[in-house]
């Protein structure tokens, strides 16, 4: 049993998305987040370059003591984790589009994923790919400019909306029932897509799974708390601490976020 935190990182703030499907889960796991706004996008960098912002993040949370880490970003997980597990010794978990159960349940055989240059780039994404959707047409779509302005804090804009309808219609002028949200980031455009998608198309993203896969590996390395109050949860941010603060307004659980320059 281990009152040590769960360290979770970001190249922004979209791996809050993450945090929200592991406290709920877990509530009572003290948390430590870490959004490293200032380098984001990620997903435009070289893979050599990501990797370095990885084990940069990976060393901040291990210096203040983590017992797990949750790299709650697609582009760092296809680019840094196979680095991370060799090299750091606490367990890491990552989170990668879920095109298995897109490619399981859609009915039209066709899929879309949204997802950085980064992630549909890399060679774990057409691994993935290759053995869990035989028979499905996997549409890729580069969500260039969507990261940005969700770090900016404009979720609403008409901007924003153009540009990701813009993504959207040629998928579903090609028959996609299934989108898959293949970064972080991106469930917070889902009220958006939810007006610009017809009722057949069926989102999908990985949060409710990286958080069952955190808890059972936690459970497996007995490192589960053993505290049976409610957890605290600190946020840290390179860039903007009111974007962060914004958009952790919902969160009923107690956090602090502040800015650090890391
Ligand atoms: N949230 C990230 C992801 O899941 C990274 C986006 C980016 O920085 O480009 O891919």
């Amino acid at each position: 049993m281990d009152d040590r935190r769960i360290g979770i990182f970001d190249s922004g703030i979209g791996g809050t998305s993450i945090w929200g499907e592991i406290q709920e889960l877990l509530p009572l796991e003290n948390c430590i987040y870490l959004a490293d706004s200032k380098n984001a996008p990620y997903g435009e960098k070289p893979g050599e370059k990501i990797l370095a912002l990885s084990i940069k993040n990976t060393e901040f949370l291990l210096s203040k003591g983590c017992k797990l880490i949750v790299v709650a970003c697609n582009t760092a997980t296809t680019n840094a984790i196979d680095y991370l597990r060799e090299n750091y010794n606490v367990p890491f978990i990552g989170i990668e589009p879920a095109i298995k159960p897109a490619a399981i349940n859609s009915k039209s055989k066709i899929v879309g994923v949204l997802a950085t240059k980064g992630t549909l780039s890399s060679s774990l994404f057409h691994s993935t790919s290759k053995n869990h959707a035989a028979g499905i047409t996997i549409l890729e779509q580069r969500g260039t400019g969507l990261v940005e302005m969700i770090e900016n804090g404009h979720l609403e804009s008409e901007e924003l909306y153009l540009l990701l309808e813009s993504y959207m219609m040629p998928m579903l002028e090609k028959g996609m029932d299934y989108l898959v949200l293949g970064c972080t980031h991106y469930p917070y455009l889902i009220p958006l897509l939810k007006k610009m998608l017809p009722e057949n198309v069926t989102i999908i993203d990985s949060g409710q799974a990286v958080a069952r896969q955190t808890k059972s590996v936690l459970e497996q390395n007995n490192l589960l708390t053993n505290s049976n109050e409610l957890g605290t949860h600190q946020f840290f941010t390179n860039g903007d601490e009111r974007v962060l603060a914004s958009i952790l307004s919902p969160a009923k659980v107690k956090h602090s976020v502040s800015f650090k320059d890391f």
